[in-house]
C-alpha cells in the first residue's frame, strides 16, 4: 500500500452547519478514517452564505467571486488543520476531493446548473495538494441532475450479501440509495430533511436545530397541513430528481401556512412527518430488508422513530453498523470520488441522476509548480 492511498474529503452540505473534513486511507474500497473534523463557518462568512441562500434567486457572478475565494480559504484551512492533527506530511496525501458549498442548485432550469463555492484551484494552491472539485458539472452536462452522488459510495461500501438494502442520508435534503446484491443502485432525493426543521426552529425559537427532535415531540402532526405540504408537485415527480434549499425553504413553508391555526410545535412535528412520509412513500415498494441512516438527521430520535413506525418491515440501523460513522459518509464520498477521478474511472449515474452515459466526475486542479504526470 502506497502512502498516496491517503485522501482528504471536504464538504459543507445544504445545512451549512460547517465544513466536514476527513482524512481517509483506502484499502481497495474500504475507507479507514485517520482523522475527522467539522469546522463551522466564521460568523461573517456564515451570514453572507445565509443571505444568498435566503434570496431565492441565482446570485450574480460578481457577488459570488469574493465569496468563492473566502469559502476556498476556509476549506483549505480545515484540510490543513486536519492533516496537521493527524501528524502527516501534506505531500503524503494523493488528493483533496472538495465538494464545496452549494449556493444554487437548479437542475431542471432551461439552462440547468449546480453552483458550488470554494475554488478547487485555490485549495490546491493553499494546501499544495492536487484538488478535485466541481463534481456535479459533467453529470449535468450529460443531462443528469448532478445529484445525488452519494449512492455511488453507498454501493461501494454497503452492498448487501442478498436482497436489497436502503441507505438514507438525512442532510438538509434527504436522499436514498436502493442497492441490490448484484451491485445495482438506484437513488434520488426524496425531499426536505433537516432544512425545514432547522429553518422553522431558528425562526420561532432562535435555535440552530431541533436536538433529537425534542421540540417536534411536544407537538402533534396536523393532518391537513401534512396533506397540503405533500400535495406539492415536487413529491409526485418520478425520479431522477434532486432538490435544494432554493426550493424547500421558509418561504415555501409560509405559503402553505397561510390561514392555518397549528401551533409552532405542531408545525415542527408536521415537518418531521413530512420527511418521514416522503421517505416511506419512496421506499415502500423496494422490498429491502434494512435501512441504514446517515447524515446529521440520523441523530434525531423523534424522526428515527417516525420512520421506523411507518416502515415496520424494515430494520432501521445506521452506517456505523457497517463501520462508517453517519456524520462522515458525505465527506468520505468526496475523498473516494477524488480517488476515482485520479484513477480515471467514469461513474455510472444513469439510474441515479438520469445522465445519458457514464461520466468522469470532477476536474483536477494542480498546485502551482507541481508537474502534471499523466
Ligand atoms: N442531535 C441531533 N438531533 C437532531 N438533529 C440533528 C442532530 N445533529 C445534527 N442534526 C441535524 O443535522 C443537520 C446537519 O446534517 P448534515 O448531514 O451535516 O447535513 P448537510 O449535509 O446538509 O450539511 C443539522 O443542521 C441538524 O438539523
Ligand atoms: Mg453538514
Amino acid at each position: 500500500m502506497s502512502e498516496k492511498d491517503l485522501y482528504v474529503g471536504l464538504i459543507s452540505g445544504t445545512s451549512r452547519d460547517g465544513v466536514d473534513a476527513v482524512l481517509v486511507r483506502f484499502t481497495e474500497n474500504h475507507p479507514d478514517l485517520l482523522a475527522r473534523r467539522c469546522q463551522p463557518y466564521r460568523g461573517e462568512l456564515a451570514d453572507k452564505l445565509e443571505h444568498f441562500a435566503r434570496a431565492g434567486q441565482r446570485p450574480l457572478e460578481e457577488d459570488l467571486q469574493p465569496l468563492d475565494s473566502e469559502v476556498a480559504r476556509q476549506f483549505a484551512d480545515t484540510a490543513l488543520q486536519l492533516i496537521d492533527e493527524a501528524g502527516i506530511e501534506s505531500g503524503a496525501v494523493g488528493a483533496v476531493g472538495s465538494h464545496g458549498q452549494t449556493i444554487w442548485h437548479a437542475p431542471d432550469d432551461p439552462e440547468p446548473e449546480s453552483l458550488q463555492l470554494g475554488r478547487p484551484a485555490l485549495i490546491a494552491e493553499l494546501t499544495g495538494i492536487p484538488t478535485v472539485g466541481d463534481f456535479r458539472r459533467a453529470d449535468i452536462e450529460a443531462g443528469g441532475q448532478g445529484a445525488p452522488l452519494a449512492p455511488l459510495l453507498h454501493r461501494a461500501l454497503f452492498r448487501p450479501v442478498r436482497g436489497k438494502r436502503i441507505v438514507l442520508n438525512l442532510g438538509g435534503i434527504a436522499n436514498i440509495s436502493v442497492i441490490d446484491a448484484g451491485g445495482e443502485v438506484r437513488g434520488f432525493d426524496t425531499g426536505p430533511a433537516n432544512c425545514l426543521l432547522d429553518a422553522w426552529i431558528r425562526d420561532q425559537r432562535g435555535m440552530p436545530f431541533d436536538r433529537d427532535g425534542a421540540w417536534a415531540a411536544t407537538g402533534r402532526v396536523d393532518p391537513e397541513l401534512l396533506r397540503d405540504l405533500l400535495a406539492d408537485r415536487w413529491f409526485g415527480k418520478a425520479p431522477p430528481k434532486s432538490t435544494g434549499v432554493e426550493y424547500f425553504n421558509l418561504a415555501w413553508l409560509r405559503r402553505h401556512l397561510a390561514n392555518r391555526r397549528a401551533s409552532p410545535a405542531d408545525i415542527q412535528a408536521t415537518l418531521a412527518e413530512l420527511t418521514a412520509v416522503s421517505v416511506a412513500d419512496a421506499v415502500r415498494h423496494c422490498e429491502a430488508a434494512d435501512l441504514l441512516l446517515c447524515g446529521g438527521g440520523s441523530h434525531n430520535g423523534y424522526l428515527r422513530n417516525r420512520l421506523a413506525s411507518l416502515l415496520p418491515r424494515l430494520r432501521v440501523g445506521s452506517t456505523a453498523d457497517f463501520g462508517l460513522e453517519p456524520d462522515w459518509v458525505e465527506a468520505v464520498l468526496f475523498a473516494w470520488l477524488a480517488r476515482e477521478r485520479l484513477a480515471g474511472r467514469p461513474q455510472d449515474t444513469r439510474a441515479i441522476t438520469g445522465a445519458r452515459e457514464p461520466v468522469l466526475l470532477g476536474s483536477i486542479a494542480y498546485p502551482p509548480g507541481v508537474e502534471y504526470l499523466p
